[in-house]
Protein backbone atom coordinates (compact mmCIF):
# COMPACT_ATOMS: atom_id res chain seq x y z
CA UNK A 1 0.00 0.00 0.00
CA UNK A 2 1.62 3.11 -1.24
CA UNK A 3 0.56 5.54 1.73
CA UNK A 4 1.70 9.58 1.65
CA UNK A 5 1.87 11.56 4.55
CA UNK A 6 1.37 15.67 5.10
CA UNK A 7 2.90 17.45 7.65
CA UNK A 8 5.15 14.68 8.60
CA UNK A 9 7.36 16.42 11.32
CA UNK A 10 3.82 17.18 13.46
CA UNK A 11 3.11 14.87 16.79
CA UNK A 12 0.98 12.98 14.62
CA UNK A 13 2.74 12.94 11.62
CA UNK A 14 5.65 11.54 13.07
CA UNK A 15 4.05 9.12 15.13
CA UNK A 16 2.39 7.53 11.95
CA UNK A 17 5.55 7.37 9.69
CA UNK A 18 7.40 5.84 12.82
CA UNK A 19 4.53 3.41 12.61
CA UNK A 20 4.66 2.61 8.98
CA UNK A 21 7.95 3.16 7.72
CA UNK A 22 10.23 0.01 6.55
CA UNK A 23 7.19 -1.71 7.47
CA UNK A 24 6.17 -5.05 5.54
CA UNK A 25 3.31 -4.09 2.86
CA UNK A 26 4.04 0.06 3.24
CA UNK A 27 5.60 2.17 0.66
CA UNK A 28 5.59 5.37 2.65
CA UNK A 29 6.44 9.15 1.68
CA UNK A 30 6.67 11.02 4.39
CA UNK A 31 6.60 15.15 3.60
CA UNK A 32 6.57 18.45 5.69
CA UNK A 33 5.71 21.91 4.49
CA UNK A 34 9.25 22.28 3.11
CA UNK A 35 8.66 19.29 0.68
CA UNK A 36 5.18 20.00 0.24
CA UNK A 37 2.94 22.76 0.94
CA UNK A 38 -0.79 21.46 1.10
CA UNK A 39 -1.90 25.10 0.79
CA UNK A 40 -0.06 24.91 -2.82
CA UNK A 41 -3.15 23.49 -5.81
CA UNK A 42 -0.28 23.20 -8.54
CA UNK A 43 2.06 21.10 -5.87
CA UNK A 44 -0.42 19.21 -4.30
CA UNK A 45 -1.81 17.77 -7.86
CA UNK A 46 1.63 16.86 -9.18
CA UNK A 47 3.01 15.69 -6.41
CA UNK A 48 -0.19 12.98 -5.70
CA UNK A 49 -0.53 12.53 -9.52
CA UNK A 50 3.39 11.66 -9.49
CA UNK A 51 3.33 8.96 -6.28
CA UNK A 52 -0.13 8.06 -7.08
CA UNK A 53 -0.74 6.96 -3.52
CA UNK A 54 -3.36 4.44 -2.50
CA UNK A 55 -3.94 6.74 0.92
CA UNK A 56 -3.15 10.10 1.57
CA UNK A 57 -3.02 10.71 5.35
CA UNK A 58 -3.29 14.67 6.60
CA UNK A 59 -1.19 15.46 9.28
CA UNK A 60 -0.89 19.14 8.45
CA UNK A 61 -2.51 21.89 10.00
CA UNK A 62 -2.38 25.22 11.82
CA UNK A 63 -2.99 24.56 15.08
CA UNK A 64 -1.81 27.37 16.99
CA UNK A 65 -5.20 28.40 18.38
CA UNK A 66 -4.57 31.80 19.57
CA UNK A 67 -2.62 32.87 16.88
CA UNK A 68 -5.17 31.80 14.01
CA UNK A 69 -7.34 34.69 16.11
CA UNK A 70 -4.54 37.09 14.05
CA UNK A 71 -3.41 34.93 11.18
CA UNK A 72 -7.22 34.46 9.67
CA UNK A 73 -6.36 33.79 6.42
CA UNK A 74 -3.64 31.93 6.87
CA UNK A 75 -5.55 29.41 9.05
CA UNK A 76 -8.06 29.00 6.71
CA UNK A 77 -5.34 28.43 3.92
CA UNK A 78 -3.91 25.58 5.90
CA UNK A 79 -7.08 24.60 7.45
CA UNK A 80 -9.52 24.52 4.69
CA UNK A 81 -7.46 24.91 1.48
CA UNK A 82 -5.00 22.26 1.92
CA UNK A 83 -7.78 19.98 2.27
CA UNK A 84 -9.77 21.29 -0.50
CA UNK A 85 -6.13 20.63 -2.63
CA UNK A 86 -6.04 17.17 -1.02
CA UNK A 87 -9.36 15.92 -1.32
CA UNK A 88 -9.63 16.80 -4.88
CA UNK A 89 -6.25 15.30 -5.85
CA UNK A 90 -7.10 12.05 -4.24
CA UNK A 91 -10.45 12.02 -5.90
CA UNK A 92 -8.91 12.69 -9.52
CA UNK A 93 -6.77 9.00 -8.87
CA UNK A 94 -9.49 7.51 -6.79
CA UNK A 95 -7.26 7.35 -3.51
CA UNK A 96 -8.47 7.45 -0.13
CA UNK A 97 -8.03 10.34 2.29
CA UNK A 98 -7.74 10.34 6.22
CA UNK A 99 -7.39 14.16 7.47
CA UNK A 100 -7.88 14.93 11.08
CA UNK A 101 -9.87 17.31 12.56
CA UNK A 102 -10.98 18.94 16.05
CA UNK A 103 -13.44 18.79 18.92
CA UNK A 104 -13.29 22.62 18.61
CA UNK A 105 -15.84 22.42 15.93
CA UNK A 106 -18.15 22.40 18.52
CA UNK A 107 -19.56 25.21 21.07
CA UNK A 108 -19.09 24.00 24.03
CA UNK A 109 -22.73 24.12 25.39
CA UNK A 110 -22.99 20.62 25.94
CA UNK A 111 -23.72 18.72 28.66
CA UNK A 112 -23.49 15.20 27.67
CA UNK A 113 -20.43 13.75 25.47
CA UNK A 114 -20.83 14.46 21.09
CA UNK A 115 -21.82 12.28 18.91
CA UNK A 116 -20.67 12.73 15.30
CA UNK A 117 -23.92 14.38 14.15
CA UNK A 118 -24.32 17.35 16.84
CA UNK A 119 -24.52 20.19 15.47
CA UNK A 120 -21.40 22.66 14.57
CA UNK A 121 -20.97 25.92 15.69
CA UNK A 122 -17.01 26.97 16.33
CA UNK A 123 -16.52 30.10 18.27
CA UNK A 124 -12.79 30.32 17.25
CA UNK A 125 -11.09 31.05 14.01
CA UNK A 126 -9.34 27.65 14.33
CA UNK A 127 -12.56 25.78 14.97
CA UNK A 128 -14.08 27.66 12.22
CA UNK A 129 -11.21 26.77 9.93
CA UNK A 130 -11.20 23.09 10.43
CA UNK A 131 -15.05 22.83 10.28
CA UNK A 132 -14.59 24.39 6.45
CA UNK A 133 -11.80 21.93 5.66
CA UNK A 134 -14.32 19.12 7.22
CA UNK A 135 -16.78 20.15 4.50
CA UNK A 136 -14.31 20.50 2.07
CA UNK A 137 -13.27 16.86 1.94
CA UNK A 138 -16.90 15.82 2.23
CA UNK A 139 -17.80 17.26 -0.35
CA UNK A 140 -14.46 16.49 -2.96
CA UNK A 141 -13.79 13.02 -2.09
CA UNK A 142 -16.21 10.48 -1.26
CA UNK A 143 -13.13 8.23 0.01
CA UNK A 144 -13.03 10.30 3.21
CA UNK A 145 -12.14 9.34 6.71
CA UNK A 146 -12.48 12.31 8.88
CA UNK A 147 -11.28 12.01 12.51
CA UNK A 148 -12.50 14.60 15.02
CA UNK A 149 -9.84 14.48 17.98
CA UNK A 150 -8.73 16.50 21.02
CA UNK A 151 -6.21 17.25 23.61
CA UNK A 152 -3.33 15.52 21.48
CA UNK A 153 -0.40 14.76 23.05
CA UNK A 154 3.05 13.11 21.17
CA UNK A 155 6.21 13.99 20.21
CA UNK A 156 6.09 17.65 19.62
CA UNK A 157 4.99 20.54 21.37
CA UNK A 158 2.40 19.83 23.87
CA UNK A 159 0.29 20.44 27.31
CA UNK A 160 2.22 17.43 28.69
CA UNK A 161 5.75 18.88 28.07
CA UNK A 162 5.10 22.33 28.67
CA UNK A 163 3.64 21.03 32.28
CA UNK A 164 6.71 19.11 32.81
CA UNK A 165 9.07 22.01 31.82
CA UNK A 166 7.11 24.46 34.05
CA UNK A 167 7.02 21.96 36.94
CA UNK A 168 11.29 21.12 36.79
CA UNK A 169 11.52 25.04 37.74
CA UNK A 170 9.43 24.64 40.44
CA UNK A 171 6.77 27.34 40.18
CA UNK A 172 3.64 27.54 40.79
CA UNK A 173 1.31 26.21 37.75
CA UNK A 174 -2.04 28.21 37.58
CA UNK A 175 -4.31 25.67 34.96
CA UNK A 176 -7.75 25.80 34.04
CA UNK A 177 -10.79 23.91 35.37
CA UNK A 178 -13.41 24.91 33.46
CA UNK A 179 -12.47 23.17 30.04
CA UNK A 180 -13.31 19.77 29.95
CA UNK A 181 -12.22 17.24 26.71
CA UNK A 182 -10.24 13.85 26.61
CA UNK A 183 -6.66 14.20 26.20
CA UNK A 184 -5.59 11.68 23.47
CA UNK A 185 -2.38 10.14 22.65
CA UNK A 186 -1.07 9.94 19.21
CA UNK A 187 -0.20 6.07 19.87
CA UNK A 188 -4.25 5.81 20.13
CA UNK A 189 -4.93 7.76 17.21
CA UNK A 190 -2.73 6.43 14.63
CA UNK A 191 -3.70 2.41 15.75
CA UNK A 192 -7.45 3.66 14.87
CA UNK A 193 -5.85 5.81 11.55
CA UNK A 194 -3.81 2.47 10.12
CA UNK A 195 -6.78 0.22 10.99
CA UNK A 196 -9.64 2.54 9.51
CA UNK A 197 -7.79 3.14 6.21
CA UNK A 198 -7.92 -0.39 5.17
CA UNK A 199 -11.31 0.02 5.47
CA UNK A 200 -14.17 1.28 2.91
CA UNK A 201 -15.99 2.61 6.36
CA UNK A 202 -15.88 6.31 5.14
CA UNK A 203 -17.38 8.90 7.33
CA UNK A 204 -17.03 11.16 10.10
CA UNK A 205 -15.60 9.93 13.46
CA UNK A 206 -15.10 11.02 16.79
CA UNK A 207 -11.70 9.96 17.89
CA UNK A 208 -10.49 10.36 21.44
CA UNK A 209 -9.18 8.63 24.39
CA UNK A 210 -12.05 7.42 26.41
CA UNK A 211 -13.03 9.31 29.96
CA UNK A 212 -12.56 13.07 30.03
CA UNK A 213 -11.34 15.94 32.37
CA UNK A 214 -10.66 19.28 33.22
CA UNK A 215 -7.03 21.27 31.74
CA UNK A 216 -6.37 21.44 35.88
CA UNK A 217 -7.19 17.59 36.37
CA UNK A 218 -5.13 16.44 33.99
CA UNK A 219 -1.89 19.01 34.92
CA UNK A 220 -2.89 17.09 38.38
CA UNK A 221 -2.49 13.14 36.75
CA UNK A 222 0.98 13.98 35.18
CA UNK A 223 2.71 15.52 37.83
CA UNK A 224 1.11 12.30 39.35
CA UNK A 225 2.28 10.25 37.63
CA UNK A 226 5.68 11.40 36.92
CA UNK A 227 6.12 11.75 40.98
CA UNK A 228 6.38 15.38 41.30
CA UNK A 229 5.84 17.09 43.50
CA UNK A 230 4.14 20.71 41.81
CA UNK A 231 1.37 23.37 43.35
CA UNK A 232 -1.21 23.79 40.46
CA UNK A 233 -3.52 26.16 41.12
CA UNK A 234 -7.24 25.87 39.63
CA UNK A 235 -8.44 28.93 37.53
CA UNK A 236 -11.29 30.09 34.93
CA UNK A 237 -11.19 30.54 31.69
CA UNK A 238 -11.51 34.38 32.28
CA UNK A 239 -8.47 34.41 34.40
CA UNK A 240 -6.56 33.11 32.23
CA UNK A 241 -7.83 35.69 29.36
CA UNK A 242 -6.50 33.87 25.92
CA UNK A 243 -7.24 35.57 22.88
CA UNK A 244 -9.40 32.54 21.37
CA UNK A 245 -12.37 31.35 22.91
CA UNK A 246 -12.36 28.06 23.74
CA UNK A 247 -15.41 25.56 24.31
CA UNK A 248 -16.17 24.59 27.42
CA UNK A 249 -17.31 21.29 27.26
CA UNK A 250 -15.79 19.80 23.97
CA UNK A 251 -16.27 15.81 25.34
CA UNK A 252 -16.54 13.74 21.90
CA UNK A 253 -18.33 10.26 22.03
CA UNK A 254 -16.59 7.60 19.53
CA UNK A 255 -20.26 6.77 18.71
CA UNK A 256 -19.29 5.61 15.21
CA UNK A 257 -16.34 3.75 15.84
CA UNK A 258 -18.02 2.09 18.39
CA UNK A 259 -21.22 0.51 16.58
CA UNK A 260 -18.35 -0.77 13.93
CA UNK A 261 -16.13 -2.22 16.65
CA UNK A 262 -13.28 0.04 16.01
CA UNK A 263 -13.47 2.06 19.08
CA UNK A 264 -9.93 0.74 20.18
CA UNK A 265 -8.90 4.14 22.38
CA UNK A 266 -8.03 3.76 25.65
CA UNK A 267 -8.86 5.25 28.75
CA UNK A 268 -7.01 9.07 28.60
CA UNK A 269 -5.21 8.03 32.54
CA UNK A 270 -3.63 4.75 30.93
CA UNK A 271 -2.24 6.04 27.72
CA UNK A 272 -1.51 9.46 29.30
CA UNK A 273 0.85 6.61 31.87
CA UNK A 274 2.60 5.15 29.12
CA UNK A 275 3.90 8.30 27.52
CA UNK A 276 5.30 10.02 30.47
CA UNK A 277 6.93 6.42 31.12
CA UNK A 278 8.48 6.45 27.73
CA UNK A 279 8.60 9.87 26.63
CA UNK A 280 12.18 11.42 27.04
N1 LIG B 1 -2.76 19.28 18.92
C1 LIG B 1 -3.99 19.12 19.37
O1 LIG B 1 -4.26 19.24 20.57
C2 LIG B 1 -5.11 18.78 18.42
C3 LIG B 1 -6.42 18.69 18.94
C4 LIG B 1 -7.45 18.36 18.06
C5 LIG B 1 -7.19 18.14 16.72
N2 LIG B 1 -5.91 18.26 16.26
C6 LIG B 1 -5.68 18.03 14.84
O2 LIG B 1 -4.84 16.91 14.71
C7 LIG B 1 -4.00 17.06 13.57
C8 LIG B 1 -2.56 16.83 13.97
O3 LIG B 1 -2.21 17.77 14.98
P1 LIG B 1 -0.73 17.87 15.56
O4 LIG B 1 -0.85 18.20 17.01
O5 LIG B 1 0.06 16.70 15.13
O6 LIG B 1 -0.24 19.19 14.80
P2 LIG B 1 1.23 19.81 14.75
O7 LIG B 1 2.12 19.11 15.71
O8 LIG B 1 1.05 21.29 14.84
O9 LIG B 1 1.71 19.42 13.28
C9 LIG B 1 1.22 20.02 12.12
C10 LIG B 1 2.30 19.92 11.08
O10 LIG B 1 1.82 20.50 9.86
C11 LIG B 1 2.83 21.34 9.35
N3 LIG B 1 2.27 22.33 8.44
C12 LIG B 1 1.81 23.57 8.72
N4 LIG B 1 1.42 24.18 7.59
C13 LIG B 1 1.63 23.31 6.58
C14 LIG B 1 1.43 23.36 5.17
N5 LIG B 1 0.93 24.45 4.59
N6 LIG B 1 1.77 22.28 4.42
C15 LIG B 1 2.29 21.19 5.00
N7 LIG B 1 2.52 21.07 6.32
C16 LIG B 1 2.18 22.13 7.11
C17 LIG B 1 3.44 21.94 10.58
O11 LIG B 1 4.68 22.56 10.31
P3 LIG B 1 5.13 23.81 11.24
O12 LIG B 1 5.30 23.27 12.61
O13 LIG B 1 6.39 24.23 10.57
O14 LIG B 1 4.02 24.82 11.15
C18 LIG B 1 3.56 20.72 11.48
O15 LIG B 1 4.72 19.98 11.18
C19 LIG B 1 -4.30 18.45 13.01
O16 LIG B 1 -5.23 18.33 11.96
C20 LIG B 1 -4.95 19.17 14.17
O17 LIG B 1 -5.83 20.19 13.74
C21 LIG B 1 -4.86 18.56 17.07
Amino acid sequence: MRILVTGADGQLGREIVQRLDGKAGYELTAMDIDKLDITSSYKVFDTIEALRPHVVINCAAYTKVDACEENVDLAYRINAIGPQNLAAATFDIGAKLVHISTDYVFDGTSKVPLKEDAKTNPINVYGASKKLGEEMVRSLNPRHFIFRTAWLYGDGKNFVRTMLSLGQKGDTIRVVNDQIGSPTSTVDLSNCIIEMMHTNSYGTYHATCQGSCSWYDFAKEIFRLKGMNVEVVPITTEELGSIANRPGYSVLDNFMLRLIDKDIFRNWQDALYEYIREDK
